[in-house]
């Protein structure tokens, strides 16, 4: 099959390479469609050759191997991507996925919107409803407290915004002064530009100081401390980020604010290794991760057929062979508001 992989030199190439098995619990899934995320550039000058590269998909299954699921039926997910051992990959036209890791697209989605979900989406829950301790759509608030998605706009951002007012909360969302139509049509109750200096102050003003959970969906080095400052002056608060931020990045006087970081790639139960990386939940196995995941996995269908879920909107660059010029036009900061993804098959 022909595959997106990592060759010498640190970068990547469409190469043929055997399709793969699905082993005990896995399916096999002819890939459709696949999107991109940053984490499918950052990860390839850090990979050996001979890795599959991509995360999100959207396809059929291929082989059941004994599973619930049927031959041909519409399916999407994601995978970590460049792993080995199991082999993972999403730029591939075939790739093997636990059985239990893949949602049923339903006839009103399609494979192309279906392949723009699952990452961003389950790095959202993760976040909010796992680390944050926010309400869940399932038992929304009672009284609609303050939460502050910084990043709104981003692919992980526009799920977080449509949670978060799914989950009855009062939710102030950061994006450019064109994206702020968008955010507003998709649940956001009130909307600041980041590129507005003061724009903390403006949310203190809008939450009455009472911020106390922020999500940075962009958790920079630069835009982690600024949110901070955005948080209750008096009572402080709980400030997730989804790159590795810790505490001693604040500047002195945030005594009351916790920083927490994790990483999406724990919702497959298995014990992950970053090196040096301090994300604050990898290590051992992770069931936890894995059986909430798998209870949004079975949540999707309906949220997405519904529309109380709306995918991010796409932009096709064509096949496996574009997807080089897909990672430089997001490395260049080109990709705003929207998912570029990849007809594979
Ligand atoms: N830990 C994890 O498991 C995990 C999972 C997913 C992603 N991530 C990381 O999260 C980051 C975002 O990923 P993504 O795919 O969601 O992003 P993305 O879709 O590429 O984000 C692009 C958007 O970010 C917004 N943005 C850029 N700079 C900003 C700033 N200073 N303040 C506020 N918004 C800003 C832009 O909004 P405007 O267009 O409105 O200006 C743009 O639309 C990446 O670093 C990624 O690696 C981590």
């Amino acid at each position: 099959m022909k595959a997106f992989v990592t060759v010498e030199g640190g970068t990547a190439a469409v190469r043929e390479i055997p399709k793969p098995t699905p082993g005990k619990g896995e399916i096999l899934v002819r890939v459709h469609y696949a999107a991109q995320n940053p984490t499918d550039w950052k990860a390839v000058p850090h990979r050996p050759a001979g890795r599959i590269v991509g995360c999100d998909f959207a396809g059929t299954v291929a082989d059941p191997n004994g599973s619930s699921w049927r031959e041909g039926q519409r399916v999407a997910g994601f995978v970590y991507g460049t792993m080995a051992e199991p082999l993972r990959g999403a730029y591939a036209e075939y790739l093997a996925t636990g059985s239990s890791f893949v949602w049923a697209i339903p006839d009103s989605i399609s494979f192309q919107d279906a392949s723009t979900i699952s990452l961003a989406f389950a790095t959202a829950i993760q976040a909010m409803f796992q680390r944050l301790g926010l309400p869940e759509p399932s038992k929304p608030a009672k009284s609609a407290f303050p939460v502050l998605i910084n990043g709104g706009t981003s692919s992980v951002g526009l799920y977080a915004v449509q949670l978060a007012k799914l989950a009855g909360l009062y939710v102030i969302a950061t994006g450019s002064k064109q994206n702020h139509n968008l955010l507003t049509s998709l649940g956001a109750d009130a909307v600041v530009d980041y590129k507005d200096a003061a724009w903390p102050e403006k949310v203190r003003e809008l939450s009455h100081d009472n911020l106390q959970h922020a999500f940075d969906c962009i958790s920079e080095e630069e835009t982690m401390p600024v949110v901070a400052r955005a948080l209750s002056s008096t009572k402080g608060g709980h400030l997730l980020c989804i790159l590795p931020r810790k505490n001693s990045e604040l500047p002195e006087g945030f005594t009351k604010v916790k920083v927490e970081s994790t990483i999406v790639y724990t919702v497959f139960g298995d014990p992950i290794d970053l090196g040096d990386v301090p994300f604050d939940n990898w290590g051992g196995p992770t069931p936890e991760d894995r059986s909430f995941w798998e209870k949004y996995l079975s949540l999707l269908p309906e949220y997405v057929d519904s529309g109380k879920i709306k995918p991010n909107l796409s932009r096709e660059l064509g096949g496996l062979e574009a997807i080089s010029e897909g990672f430089e036009l997001q490395q260049q900061g080109k990709v705003r508001a929207e998912k570029l993804i990849y007809k594979v098959t």
